[in-house]
């Protein structure tokens, strides 16, 4: 039985990155049907940014030269890393119970939304692994990054995300799928790209549900 937990980051209620991960979540279900779920909404609802005692905690982590998660407790003794640790806490028990880590986002300004790095900067600590758990990208961005597309350079989301799960988390075989070209639908300057960003969405919808059959076992 795997347990899924499901995080989506878009700042807009219909959204296309919420869009995949709700295909996601229902074909996971089909095929895993005793599976559980955790899901939170980091836009509507936000983790805070760290904040000093959270470097206190952070600092004490590195001194001790603790890798055992279960620890961090212990190593909260000052009252700013004591207050850290109660919002640490249960982000943390939520990741660490999961198999299956999927994350809904948006591309913004290249990259990722504020509030889904200030979940990735409260959960992150030092030399911690993750190494089993799996992760799943789906995200929708306005442009086109694909390899070979003029600005696939530019693409600071796919490769910040796969390249701190590697470095941080020991995570190296994320999985990305990408709905392309939406600003397509909103910009008449780019209506010759809405039938391509179509198709974009239609091979995400379809990955997206294969995906979800092949982790749920
Ligand atoms: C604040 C903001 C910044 C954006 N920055 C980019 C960008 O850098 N590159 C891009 O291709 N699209 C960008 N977009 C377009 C979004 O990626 C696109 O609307 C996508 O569909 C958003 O995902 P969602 O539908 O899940 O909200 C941006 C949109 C917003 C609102």
């Amino acid at each position: 039985m795997t347990h899924l937990l499901h995080l989506d980051a878009s700042a807009r209620a219909n959204s296309l990155s919420r869009e995949l991960g709700a295909d996601f979540v229902r074909a996971w279900r089909d095929a895993e049907p005793g599976g559980t779920y955790t899901y939170r909404d980091l836009a509507a609802e936000p983790t805070p940014f760290i904040d000093e005692g959270w470097t206190e905690l952070c600092d004490a982590v590195l001194a001790a030269g603790v890798t055992d998660l279960d620890r961090l407790a212990e190593l909260a003794v000052t009252p700013g890393a004591e207050a850290a640790w109660q919002v640490v806490r249960p982000l943390l028990a939520q990741v660490l119970a999961a198999d299956v880590i999927l994350i809904g986002t948006p591309m913004y300004n290249y990259s990722i939304p504020a509030c889904l790095k200030a979940w990735l900067d409260q959960v992150t600590f030092p030399r911690m692994s993750l190494g089993e758990r799996r992760f799943v990208v789906v995200s929708a961005r306005g442009g086109a990054y694909s390899p070979g597309a003029p600005k696939a350079a530019f693409d600071y989301q796919e490769r910040f995300l796969r390249d701190f799960f590697a470095g941080h988390f020991a995570v190296t075989d994320t999985v990305f799928v990408h709905a392309e070209l939406a600003n397509a639908v909103q910009d008449p300057n780019l209506a010759h790209l809405r039938e391509a960003h179509e198709a974009s969405l239609a091979a995400a919808r379809s990955e997206v549900r294969s995906l979800a059959e092949e982790y749920a076992r």
